[in-house]
């Protein structure tokens, strides 16, 4: 399986977006997590297809969308256009789940389901296979910073175990309150993909993204 590290941009300093990119492509990961809220389906704004697109001239790292948003499918196409590379959206805020999801992979990009922690996973059950990669979110979306809610560990586990009874290969994407002091009983869990916006931005984002690099490579080698 591969560990994939997804800096989330929430986080990161604003007015200095490129350089904070640059530091976490540099350090090694593999994505930047991009957190799109409405101020519907959460209380909140962030950033929008503009943002998105500005980056995608400075950088190559995967593009992972994260739409906090009602009825996303409205903007798929715009997201599209910004350069996204794989778009998720939440099971809670999409009435068509099945529609939008094949709408997402006939656009050529792969598609996510997003669950808030109190999601029960029986929302997978029929769609499990038109999914490229699953996040669980381990706080409530909507803010940066929150701790990780610790039922979430069992969620993880018992996702981990529906996907390899079922013989997909489904990514498992964990999203809020990872830090480089849980990160290891997340992974244990089962998660391959790490979603940390506090975790790295705070601090030097840099020596904070190796240091995830290094517990998800020894991971990946069996430690
Ligand atoms: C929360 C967002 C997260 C957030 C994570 O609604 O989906 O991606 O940026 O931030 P931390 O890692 O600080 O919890
Ligand atoms: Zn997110």
């Amino acid at each position: 399986m591969q560990y994939i590290l997804s800096p989330s941009l929430l986080a990161a300093d604003i007015g200095h977006l490129a350089e904070e990119v640059g530091a976490v492509e540099k350090a090694g990961a593999q994505y930047l997590h991009l957190d799109v809220m409405d101020g519907h389906f959460v209380p909140s704004f962030s950033f929008g297809p503009p943002a998105i697109a500005s980056l995608r001239g400075q950088s190559s790292l995967v593009f992972d969308v994260h739409l906090m948003v009602q009825e996303p499918r409205r903007y798929l196409e715009d997201f599209v256009k910004a350069g996204a590379d794989i778009i998720t959206v939440h099971a809670e805020a999409v009435t068509h789940l099945d529609r939008t999801l094949y709408a997402i992979r006939e656009t050529g990009l792969k598609a996510g389901v997003a669950l808030n922690p109190a999601t029960p996973l029986s929302v997978l059950d029929w769609i499990l296979p038109l999914t490229d990669m699953v996040l669980l979110m381990t706080v409530n979306p909507g803010f940066g910073g929150q701790p990780y809610i610790p039922y979430c560990n069992d969620k993880i586990r018992a996702l981990r175990s529906l996907i390899r009874e079922r013989g997909l290969q489904t990514d498992i994407e964990v999203d809020g309150g990872v830090t480089l002091q849980n990160v290891q009983d997340v992974l244990d869990a089962g998660a391959n993909v790490i979603v940390s916006g506090s975790g790295i931005f705070r601090g030097d984002a840099g020596a904070n993204t190796a240091a995830f690099m290094d517990i998800l490579r020894k991971q990946e080698a069996g430690r």
